[in-house]
């Protein structure tokens, strides 16, 4: 029997040392660095080359292009974010914060899937749990068996009998291997794990799905280690408050990470959205000032969205800032640039900011949208509801040129609006008579359009 061997691993990033460490070196976390049994057994197998194969240099040109068999994925919106399908023997890692639906949406599949046989591997809810799911969501596959395990070691007993063409794990943080001592969740359990599932994957061509939990931070815990490991990071976001609910991929072997899923949790399961932009406008006829709609892109998906803002005089000595799916700091600034540049006495306002639908979108060509709400909220007139906004604002009030103009302004068209404020610099614009295009330069331009 060897010693036992320990190292000090940091559990934000995965960091391994050899001593105890206040901050981690790598992430600049405190007080992460936890102690963890690391006894290998030498008995393993080898995963590296060497032994068993022998590699050998070879040009670009004589490469066999093998093409991934791509096997398509019933759910349309997670067919598109895996880049057009389930490439076999790929790891794919499916992180979210707790309560989110991921365990929804991953039995969502299992069931979907009729063509695969699927293992669905769950580590934290029990037989009635799932089974009270499968009802909810109303779907069934003769060919999905679910099996309550923790251990990695029977796990992989199972596989070898069952061998299925999909697996799914609910969720690595709860897998434990014999191999390693530390508690399930620790940084080097997940990471071993993870190793022998990729083994698995890659040997048996087997898809592997891997649910891991978001620390409250917004990582998955030992990030560093899993992103390394896996081909697909999936991210599935939103406010649990709301229904909808974003699906992206952060890293992807296989295609871009520019696509966009989105869902909608209801009773029955999530729900796919063709449509989002529709619900995410509130369609309501009547015009109320302080709103404005904005035609962004999240990826390659152009989305159309509502901008709400309220700016009322301040009750305290300090105006409140506040948002919701917007980022506070941006918020500032714009303001900063209408006192600033545009002259509108905003300082002495609160100004909240809400982005309709529990969105969190980052493109910089909602600012324009952003200003046109909070000046329609301050100056209380409302802006049609037929028309929409897309340009980033700079810091001395220009209106500058957004990406894939024409892209936003085809949905926009397509959506139905009639006319959609531009920056005059963008260059390129394909003219069109589905809309009516208004081209600005500056804040205060924009202003006497609308308000003027
Ligand atoms: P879950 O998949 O358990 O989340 P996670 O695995 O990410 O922790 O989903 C949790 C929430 O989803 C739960 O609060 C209830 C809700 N839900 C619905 O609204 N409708 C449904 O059909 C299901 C199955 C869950
Ligand atoms: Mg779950």
């Amino acid at each position: 029997m060897s010693k036992i061997r320990t190292a000090f691993f940091c559990q934000n990033c995965g960091t391994q040392s050899p001593k105890w460490a206040g901050k981690c070196p790598s992430c600049n976390e405190w007080n992460t660095f936890v102690e963890e049994v690391v006894q290998k057994t030498s008995s393993e197998p080898s995963f590296k080359s060497g032994s068993s194969r022998m590699s050998k240099p070879r040009a670009v040109s004589e490469l066999e292009s093998e093409l991934h068999h791509r096997i398509p994925v019933v759910d349309q919106e997670l067919h598109r974010v895996l880049g057009g399908g389930l490439v076999s023997g790929s790891l794919i890692l499916f992180g979210g914060e707790p309560g989110i639906g991921k365990s929804t949406l991953m039995l969502q599949l299992a069931l979907q899937q009729l063509n695969m046989s699927v293992l669905y591997v769950s580590g934290e809810e029990s037989e009635e749990q799932i089974k009270m799911r499968v009802e909810r969501i109303g779907y069934d596959n003769p060919r999905c068996l679910v099996l309550m395990e923790t251990s990695m070691e029977n796990i992989l007993l199972h596989l070898a009998e069952v061998k299925p063409d999909l697996l799914i794990i609910d969720s690595i943080q709860t897998l434990t291997s014999s191999a390693i001592e530390s508690s399930p969740g620790s940084v080097s359990q997940v990471r071993e794990c993870t190793t022998k599932l990729m083994k698995f994957a890659k040997e048996s061509h087997t898809v592997v799905f891997l649910i891991g939990h978001i620390t409250k931070e917004g990582t998955l815990a030992g990030p560093k280690v899993l992103e390394h490991m896996v081909d697909c990071v999936l991210q599935f976001e939103g406010d649990r408050h709301h229904i909808y609910r974003l699906l992206r991929s952060t890293k992807n072997r296989f295609g871009s990470t520019n696509e966009l899923g989105i869902y909608e949790m209801e009773g029955s399961g999530l729900k796919e959205v063709a449509n989002p932009s529709d619900i995410l406008i509130n369609t309501q006829n009547d015009q109320l000032s302080g709103s404005a709609i904005s035609a962004t892109m999240e990826g390659l998906r152009p989305l159309l969205v509502e901008i709400q803002a309220l700016a009322s005089t301040a009750v305290y000595g300090t105006p409140q800032r506040s948002t919701t799916g917007f980022d506070i700091r941006r918020l500032n600034m714009l303001l900063a640039v209408l006192e600033k540049r545009c002259g509108f006495r905003l300082a002495m306002k609160d100004v909240f900011l809400n982005i309709a639908g529990g969105m969190r979108i980052e493109d910089p060509a909602m600012d324009l949208a952003v200003i046109t709400a909070i000046l329609s909220s301050s100056e209380d007139i409302a802006v049609s509801r037929t028309i929409c906004f897309a340009g980033e604002v700079g810091l001395s009030g220009e209106i500058r040129p957004v990406t894939r103009i024409d892209q936003r302004i085809n949905e926009a068209a397509k959506l139905g609006f009639e006319e959609i404020y531009v920056s005059s610099y963008n260059k390129g614009i394909t003219q069109t008579n589905a809309i009516k295009i208004h081209k600005v330069g500056k804040v205060e331009e924009l202003f006497s359009h609308l308000f003027g």
